[in-house]
């Protein structure tokens, strides 16, 4: 029997592969939801887990399990250390705590957005998604060409050739709570590249079936306070509005070349990519762009490191959509119940609410004989 605690990312990749191989697994948290750290709520529940989390943590109860003890076995005390690894929770409105009357625009809007969550979330039962092939599985077609169908003219949010467009989206805090089934919010946001080695996992395990994926359609950047999209496609680049034709040709020249090793890259093994980006004689967009929203580096970072990123960045293009990016669709909580569940469907058992306060071991096999829960109080004998 195998025995993991925690349903974080990590233990439910093991506990999908042990009991793949036909192990026995013992699958518990002392929470009352799947993916630990990894979770994803809607806002109430996000609410819910803040209150939750700040609460003083009750006083353990300290009991004598010494008289399950049998000759030849030894105690081992667990620590709880839930591992606090998140502390300090506070939580900030910038919205008006009023109920406020929102535009009619933004009504319009939210009905639009209403209708394509309701769209998704009727797929959500458990075997219509099963029977849905994730989006990971379109593998087995050619990949998409890189971009070809141009179709990034779709006006920025804040496009200043747009200025006669006033109307920003306001929402109250009370809305927002009243709308927050509609949304998924996760503990740490992550995006998965779409040729990087999570999502290779999800296909050859065969996990990528129990979620859905969607693709990041567009990134945009943050610059002189402006949101600008970052061109990162062919298509992209030709697209763009905000780059001159001249700027076009270098970054394509740029992207284009940084695929091959030269030496003139190698010349600038250990000094920052920044600098290496400068000497390419690319604009200041351009250097932005490709410095923070490409290989996403510091400043400082040395150019060999930054060229890896970059190259990462373009092999993962084109794969599924238009940037290097997917996202499981009901959030990033997916993934690591994703995987409990096909240990489950392997044999894998699964208890939340249960946390592990000691192991009686055998001293001479080193085997756990025992465990004993706290909550509730039980003792499990396996062998
Ligand atoms: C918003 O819609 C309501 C009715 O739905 C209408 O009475 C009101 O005039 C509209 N306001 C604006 C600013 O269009
Ligand atoms: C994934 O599914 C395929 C086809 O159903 C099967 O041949 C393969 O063994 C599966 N892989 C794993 C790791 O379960
Ligand atoms: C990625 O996005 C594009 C455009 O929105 C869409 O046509 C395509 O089907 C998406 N691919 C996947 C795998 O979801």
């Amino acid at each position: 029997m195998r025995f993991l605690v925690l349903l974080g990312l990590a233990e439910s990749v093991v506990a999908a592969a042990c009991s793949r191989v036909g192990q026995r697994v013992l699958h518990l948290d002392r929470r009352s939801y799947y993916a630990a750290n990894w979770a994803s709520f809607t806002f109430n529940s996000l609410l819910t887990w803040i209150k939750e989390q700040n609460e003083e943590p009750k006083p353990e109860e300290v009991k004598d399990w010494s008289s399950l003890m049998e000759e030849g076995e030894e105690l081992i005390h667990l620590a709880n250390s839930d591992s606090a690894s998140i502390t300090n929770l506070q939580v900030f409105s910038f919205t008006s705590e009023e109920e406020e009357e929102a535009p009619n625009t933004t009504e319009e809007e939210k009905a639009a957005d209403e209708d394509a969550v309701k769209e998704s979330s009727e797929t959500e039962s458990a075997d219509s998604k099963e029977e849905e092939a994730g989006a990971a599985e379109k593998e087995d077609q050619p990949a998409q060409t890189e971009g070809e169908e141009p179709e990034a003219d779709q006006p920025l949010p804040s496009s200043p050739s747009n200025p006669s467009e006033p109307v920003r989206k306001k929402i109250s805090y009370a809305q927002l709570v009243k709308e927050g089934r509609r949304f998924n919010i996760d503990l740490v946001s992550k995006l998965l590249f779409s040729r990087g080695s999570l999502v290779d996992l999800l296909i050859k395990s065969n996990v990528s079936r129990y979620a859905e994926f969607k693709n990041v359609t567009r990134i945009l950047t943050y610059r002189h306070g402006n949101v600008e999209q970052v061109p990162c496609s062919r298509a992209d680049v030709f697209a763009s509005r905000q780059l001159s034709v001249i700027e076009k040709r270098k970054l394509m020249r740029f992207l284009t070349s940084c695929m091959e090793e030269t030496e003139e890259q190698t010349a600038y093994n250990g000094r920052p990519y920044l600098e290496f980006l400068r000497n390419q004689q690319l604009g200041e967009s351009l250097q932005h762009f490709l410095l923070h929203s490409i290989a996403m580096v510091a400043e400082d970072t040395p150019t060999e490191e930054g060229l890896a990123s970059t190259r990462h960045f373009l092999r993962c293009l084109g794969r599924y959509g238009n940037t290097p990016f997917l996202f499981p669709v009901y959030g990033l909580g997916e993934i690591p119940q994703c995987f409990c569940r096909m240990s489950a469907v392997f044999g894998g058992i699964y208890c939340l609410r249960h946390s592990v306060r000691c192991l009686i071991v055998d001293k001479d096999t080193n085997r756990v004989s025992l465990s004993l829960f706290a909550t509730p109080s039980t003792a499990w004998s396996h062998d």
